[in-house]
């Protein structure tokens, strides 16, 4: 219930209650101005004594709270101010003013539509009689026109009645559509809450996307440089520590010179996002020919290159992303396949590329592979990332005595 309506039914209880007054004090004005008592003092006394009557009950009835509930005590009320209004219409039919009360509260007091409806025929009766020129009746013609008033009385009260039933009808409705809307608006609110609480959820993990991305591609790039670079020193100063020939020592630092130098060069361009140094005057066979050659002179292991369909000028990140897993499966078959031969093959198939490597070393299997330790196991869930940020797949087939075969899958995208 909003202000106005709170406003609106504070009005109609005051008029309930104090109505009945005022009316009666009309009435009443209008009786001792006009004078027009008849039957002398004693017409005079029964007057003022009905008024007082009437307003006795007022109070009586009035100011109680609840009053405007029909009940028991409502038709007591009703009746007892009928029937002071019908004796004072009696005496004078300007008393009518407060027989007419009895229209506007039959609903609020009486229980029960028929007994309702009596009590404004009944009321009625008073406000004819008034009108055709005061009670009693007398003569034939007073008579009809009585009945005539009477008829047109409730013809009136019959189509006011129809107006306000339809008019509280659509209050209803209204009433009803506000609520509706009311809901519908409260249901829009929560949705539009739970979107925005979506929205920054979505904006959180997003951002804890890029910042998980970008380690991955850190950890391999560095995974990539400096520690397949340092893996590969290692290994060269291993074999000065283990020779006696100097000649040989002499070889293998030079080799692990060169190593480091070259993962430094690796490093200090992946750090400017640069394409690996391989890539920077070759196109990716060419690069690729070049590495699986070096890679079989240090480890001495029979190795080649086979270039299938034809080749086409690749995009940079295309031909990176081969080059690297090439560069970790090699350095994987070197550190774990003890293989005697290992072949690369790149191959141009319609909108794809495929980079396969295959030794014949003591393989593995993909599924028991240790989990990753701050020591290693970088390099296959690398390779993977690298593949599948290109949107390609690296698939690894390998098992104990059987050698190993990683194949990576990539979309052709050609150089711009
Ligand atoms: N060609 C291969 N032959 C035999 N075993 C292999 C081969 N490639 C990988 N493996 C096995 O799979 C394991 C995981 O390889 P991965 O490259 O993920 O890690 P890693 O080489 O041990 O360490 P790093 O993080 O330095 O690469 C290796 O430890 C090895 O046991
Ligand atoms: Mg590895």
């Amino acid at each position: 219930m909003n202000a106005a309506d709170r406003q609106l039914e504070r009005w109609q209880d005051q008029f309930h209650t104090w109505g009945p007054c005022g009316l009666l004090a009309v009435g009443t004005l209008l009786a001792v101005t006009t004078s027009d008592l008849t039957g002398g003092t004693a017409a005079w006394c029964a007057t003022g004594a009905l008024v007082a009557a009437a307003v006795v009950l007022q109070l009586w009835h009035g100011p109680r709270r609840g009053r405007r509930t029909p009940s028991r005590r409502g038709i007591v009320y009703y009746a007892l101010r009928w029937a002071i209004a019908f004796a004072l219409t009696w005496l004078n039919p300007f008393f009518a003013f407060y027989a007419v009360a009895g229209y506007f509260d039959a609903d609020e007091v009486i229980p029960g539509t028929r007994q309702q409806r009596l009590g404004v025929f009944a009321t009625s009766v008073m406000v004819a009689g008034s009108q055709s020129g005061g009670m009693p009746i007398r003569g034939a013609t007073q008579w009809a026109v009585f009945a005539g008033l009477l008829a047109a009385n409730n013809a009136l009260l019959l189509v006011g009645t129809r107006i306000a039933l339809q008019e509280e009808q659509r209050s209803r409705d209204r009433a009803v559509t506000i609520t509706e809307l009311e809901r519908t608006n409260t249901a829009l609110q929560q949705a539009l809450d739970e979107n925005a609480a979506l929205h920054a959820q979505l904006l959180v993990q997003a951002r804890e996307a890029g910042v998980a991305d970008e380690r991955r591609r850190l950890a391999a790039e560095i995974h990539d440089t400096i520690a397949q670079g340092l893996t590969g020193i290692i290994t060269q100063l291993q074999v000065v520590a283990n020779t006696p020939d100097p000649g040989t020592a002499r070889e293998h630092l030079g080799r692990a010179s060169d190593l480091a130098r070259q993962s430094l060069g690796e490093a200090r361009r992946s750090v400017h996002n640069l394409a690996p140094v391989a890539l920077e005057h070759d196109g990716l066979p060419e690069a690729l020919d070049k590495t699986v050659a070096e890679w079989g002179r240090r480890t001495g292991v029979r190795s080649e290159f086979t270039l299938t369909g034809t080749a086409e000028h690749l995009h940079a990140e295309v031909s990176a992303t081969l080059l690297r897993i090439a560069q970790e499966a090699l350095s994987n078959a070197s550190r774990h396949a003890r293989a005697a031969r290992l072949g690369v093959t790149l191959s141009f198939m319609g909108d794809e590329v495929t980079l396969d490597v295959r030794d014949d070393g003591r393989g593995f299997d993909p599924v028991a592979v240790p989990a990753r330790t701050g020591g290693g196991g970088f390099g296959l869930d690398g390779m993977r990332a690298r593949a599948q940020r290109i949107a390609g797949s690296l698939t690894v087939e390998s098992e104990p005595g059987q050698g190993t075969a990683v194949s990576a899958r990539v979309p052709l995208v050609r150089h711009e």
